[in-house]
């Protein structure tokens, strides 16, 4: 396996990035010549600068002020930092929405809304369009030989939508740019239903609480058009800056699993990724909380196929926004923050540097708090943690290449959630993927997060939870993955719906080809109130080493194996004895069809099975105790191996191969080696 080392995110610093999102335009400049001082005590070396300083920047229409900017950048630049220099869309000045109101959003019930809040804008209007490309551009003229430029942070948050004529209007053109034909356009939307037919382009209007929402094929392309129009102006701020900065690195600062754009539309238009993680620690379960993070952190990584990815904001203390806003314990911040670079960060960036004084995030935690000085616990272990990134310089620019992928369909999970059956509503589709996921993060073995349009050809095994919605296409990959070689495993509720949502015909799961790979018929879906179980036995001697028995809830599928041989059956109800569990070989390969959502234990053992059968890449060699993360980057030649311990009591670790090096110490450890508390390691084997 040959990883090669990417580039750091800007050759010109080499290193990991540390740092916040920093605002001085709320802050008198006597505080910016303090802040220099904190920046280098907290071991910061860039600050993400001028996210909202819109108005600050251009005081009225036209004229515009970057003396003041000019100052914090030359400053950031003398005291040896770099900024992340953003695009000041995400908020507009009053005088904008006062001239112009078709800037302001229109809601989905039709009114619109009035100047105020941020991401209030809409992403179709022509003038909303040509003010930020005007003052982005501005910004990269000025700015682009400054030797503080690092990279561009777009916007923030890019989010929501708008129902305004404009959208309107574009929403109707994007539908006759995909259908050509209304014919085509009643088809996929089903429109006869209800006597919804559109027979005039013009009649086509977005979900609206005050009228269509029943129509499954337009809601989900009002969603694909709202992601598109978002990534649509996100390249027209692309274009504006670079016309003056073609070789800085352009990022945007994602939400996770943010279920109101599609960010792998997004990803190919941007340099870099980043994203934004506000995980709720100390709230109950943080192992649970900690591979959930996890997988997050590895959807960003997979946005670029494996390429480092930014933690743009985090909170080094308390998120005020929480139902209660918990201080981070002591060394969980350190923690949480390496985990973020363990799986493919090449940076610790927060919101924020320093606490504002005012409004609505004045109790946010931030690296500097209201009292000013550095002598707080939390700017210690900021320190102390910018020390330990300083040391992490051979990681820069690294990664993992798993054996397993997931699946994570953004369009899937549009499509599951408006599904008005088997359940309303929430299907627990995201739940589901992360519990997947965790049976393999316990083993430390390492997993890419990815969309079904992404290349299969390079995993051992593809794990496809509530595969749904299948596009064209994607069927023929996963039998020729199989066919190949590959061990593939799907759920119930697979095969339903194709790109438009309409259900397949003729048997599910479908289309054929994936229903030749799985080699099952699923007749009828069982849905399960919360009350209800159904038991799963395994086959005695089956070939996973399932034993016992497992707790099925929710969902069951009645499923006939056609080819696939059973290796479980239901134990309760009138379908007992009928399959639950199947294995079917296609080829070289093998494809899994789990009938029923099981407890945690039934993926365990089902993943520890094909673990054994498959010879997984692990990350760490060796045992991992409960709680303990392992998670690999590499050059190929180098190997980084982070050990995490998120329980807050320490735990014994024995190191199979040894001596390895803490790079976060520079100590040598072999042998039994306890890692303490919310401790971490970076070993270098
Ligand atoms: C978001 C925003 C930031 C800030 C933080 C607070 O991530 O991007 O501007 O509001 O939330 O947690
Ligand atoms: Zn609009």
């Amino acid at each position: 396996m040959t990883i090669n080392r990417y580039p750091p995110i800007n050759p010109r610093f080499p290193h990991m990035l540390h740092g916040g999102d920093y605002n001085p335009d709320q802050w008198p400049e006597a505080v910016w010549h303090e802040d220099m001082r904190l920046m280098k005590l907290a071991h910061c070396n860039t600050m993400t600068v001028a996210i909202f300083a819109w108005t600050k920047l251009e005081p009225a229409e036209g004229q515009f002020e970057f003396g003041w900017l000019d100052r914090v950048m030359d400053l950031l630049a003398e005291n040896g930092g770099y900024a992340v220099l953003a695009t000041p869309s995400g908020a507009r000045p009053a005088w904008l929405a006062a001239k112009y109101p078709e800037v302001l959003r229109v809601r989905p019930d039709r009114g619109r809304n009035l100047f105020g809040v941020r991401h209030n804008h809409c992403f179709t209007s022509p003038i909303y369009r040509a003010k930020t490309a005007l003052i982005d551009g501005k910004l990269a003229e000025r700015y682009a030989d400054h030797p503080a430029l690092l990279a561009w942070h777009l916007s923030n948050e890019y989010s929501g939508e708008c129902h305004c004529d404009l959208c309107r209007a574009a929403f109707r053109e994007w539908g006759r740019r995909k259908y050509g034909a209304l014919d085509a356009l009643n088809q996929a939307w089903w429109t006869a239903f209800w006597s919804h037919t559109i027979t005039d382009w013009a009649q086509i209007e977005p979900p609206s609480p005050i009228g269509e929402t029943s129509v499954h094929g337009l809601n989900l392309d009002w969603k694909r058009f709202v992601a598109d129009q978002t990534t649509d102006f996100m390249r027209a701020e692309i274009a504006a800056l670079r016309r003056f900065t073609p070789d800085t690195p352009i990022t945007t600062n994602m939400m996770g699993t943010f279920p109101g754009l599609n960010y792998w539309r997004m990803a190919p238009h941007l340099d870099v990724i980043s994203w934004d993680s506000y995980p709720r620690w100390h709230s109950g379960d943080d192992i649970a909380m900690a591979s959930d993070v996890a997988f997050v952190h590895d959807i960003n990584r997979c946005l670029k196929g494996g390429k480092p990815f930014m933690l743009m904001e985090s909170v080094p203390s308390a998120t005020n926004w929480m139902p209660s806003a918990k201080v981070k314990r002591p060394a969980m911040h350190v923690l949480s923050s390496l985990q973020a670079v363990a799986h493919g960060s090449d940076t610790v960036q927060y919101f924020q540097w320093r606490k504002s004084r005012g409004s609505a995030e004045k109790f946010h935690g931030a690296v500097v708090d209201h009292v000013g000085h550095e002598n707080t616990r939390v700017f210690g272990e900021v320190a102390d943690l910018g020390r330990k990134l300083e040391r992490l310089d051979p990681v820069v620019g690294t990664t993992v290449r798993p054996d397993v992928a997931i699946i994570y369909d953004w369009e899937n999970n549009w499509a599951l959630t408006d599904a008005q059956g088997p359940r309303r509503g929430e299907k627990g589709y995201l739940d589901d993927c992360k519990r997947h996921y965790r049976a393999f993060w316990k083993r430390g073995i390492p997993v890419d997060v990815i969309d079904m349009e992404q290349d299969f050809t390079s995993y051992k095994l593809l794990v496809a939870p509530m595969f749904y919605m299948v596009r064209p296409g994607v069927a023929e990959r996963i039998a020729a993955f199989v066919q190949a070689g590959g061990t593939f495993v799907a759920t119930f509720l697979s095969g339903i719906v194709d790109e438009n949502d309409l259900c397949f015909l003729g048997g599910w799961p479908a289309p054929a080809a994936l229903r030749e790979a799985l080699g099952v018929w699923a007749e009828e879906i069982d849905a399960l109130y919360e009350h209800d179980t159904n038991a799963v036995a395994p086959a005695a001697d089956n070939e996973l080493g399932l034993t016992g028995e497992y707790v099925a809830r929710d969902f069951c599928d009645l499923i006939h194996a056609e080819t696939a041989t059973v290796l479980a059956t239901y134990k309760g109800d009138f379908y007992a004895g009928r399959p639950a569990l199947t294995v079917n070989t296609l080829g070289k390969g093998r494809a899994y069809y789990i009938a029923s959502r099981n407890d945690d234990r039934f993926l365990d053992d089902l993943y520890g099975g094909l673990d054994r059968r498959l010879g997984l890449l692990h990350s760490f060699d060796g045992a991992l105790p409960a709680g303990v993360s392992a998670q690999l980057r590499s050059d190929g030649e180098r190997r980084f191996v982070f050990l995490m311990n998120f329980n807050p009591t320490p735990v014994t670790i024995e190191l199979r191969k040894t001596p390895a090096t803490d790079l976060l110490t520079g100590k040598i450890v072999h042998g039994l080696m306890e890692l303490p508390g919310y401790g971490v390691m970076v070993l270098e084997q």
